[in-house]
């Protein structure tokens, strides 16, 4: 096949991108978006401060014209993020009452779920609850430390009873290299998750790579949380660089792995990227392909 989307199809998989909904508009983004890809990520227009800004008061509609164009494209869409201590308002973290937290938590994911009931094809549940460095536990953030470490679970349980037709994913970053802390403490999570019933059924790997691409055991990380009983995914893919080979080993590390669903990149040219100044994206300023590009499609077709 000769777009990404269609190359992915041909093994059973999605290949998807980061879209902002104010760029819709503009016709080389768009040509681009449908043409190469099948699967959506609101940028931010599903992040608590746009749904929902102030308490019980809600705001669909960025994310709902993301979610139009999709179905017009014949596009399926990830939903992200539900739980996140970032983009968070400040009426949420300056709560301190267990109880008014635990039931704000469960009304915005059981609202903003009801409202996209039935259009996602994964929802990033909790984004970003472990910590960076060697401790391998939770970060800090309001969620954690007025409800503690049950907030995780509290928020997949209720997730699953408000929409039961979408995967429920946990997503992070620096969860690709097998040995790393963090990793094993997601790990840990998710095998803990499994075997008590707690409704997990995907794990994300957010891919913010440097200009070495993935680290080497990346394969091994995806195929070992496969072997829990979840899909993995590989969530917000860039490199630094956007080297051939970089970007080729990370699409077969996911060919490899029967369990690994999709690839979804963070954004659509490196003018669009969050991390512009690294080059990281498949298509330059221009909409033009790169180098990698060429390597991802042909990757793709390695399974
Ligand atoms: O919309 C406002 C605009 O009104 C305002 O004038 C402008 C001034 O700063 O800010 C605009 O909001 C920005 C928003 O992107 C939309 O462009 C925020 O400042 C900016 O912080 C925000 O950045 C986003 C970032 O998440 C926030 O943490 C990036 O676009 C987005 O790519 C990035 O995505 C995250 C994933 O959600 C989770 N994993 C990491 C990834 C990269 O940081």
């Amino acid at each position: 096949a000769s777009t990404l989307g269609a190359q992915a199809a041909q093994s059973g998989r999605y290949f998807g991108t980061a879209v902002a909904a104010g760029k819709l508009g503009n016709s080389t983004y768009s040509t681009i978006l449908d043409r190469e890809f099948n699967m959506i990520t609101p940028e931010n227009e599903m992040k608590w401060d746009t749904t929902e800004p102030s308490r019980g008061s809600f705001n669909f509609g960025p994310a709902d014209q993301i979610v139009s164009h999709a179905q017009a494209h014949g596009q399926r869409m990830r939903g992200h993020t539900l739980v996140w201590y970032q983009q968070l308002p400040g009426w949420v973290s300056g709560i301190g009452d267990a109880n008014t937290l635990r039931s704000v938590m469960d009304n915005h994911i059981t609202s903003v779920m009801n409202h996209y009931k039935g259009k996602i094809y994964a929802w990033d549940v909790v984004n970003e609850a472990f910590a960076d460095g060697g401790s391998g536990q939770h970060r800090s953030s309001v969620f954690q430390n007025v409800l503690g470490n049950g907030f995780i679970e509290e928020a997949f349980r209720t997730a699953r009873s408000a929409d039961p037709s979408a995967k429920l994913c946990y997503n992070d970053y620096n969860i690709e290299n097998w040995s790393d802390a963090k990793t094993q403490g997601v790990y840990t999570m998710v095998r803990d998750f499994k075997s008590r019933g707690v409704p997990i059924d995907c794990v994300g790997f957010q891919s913010h790579f440097g200009s070495n691409g993935p680290p080497a055991s990346f394969q091994t990380t995806l195929s070992n949380f496969a072997a829990l009983g979840v899909d993995v995914q590989l969530t917000e893919l860039d490199i630094a660089q956007a080297g051939s080979t970089q970007y080729g080993n990370t699409v077969k590390a996911c060919m490899n792995v029967s369990r690994c669903a999709g690839i979804t990149v963070w954004g659509i040219r490196d003018s669009d990227s969050w991390r512009s100044g690294d080059n990281p994206l498949l298509f330059d300023g221009n909409g033009n392909k790169k180098a990698a590009y060429s390597a991802v499609l042909s990757a793709l077709g390695s399974g």
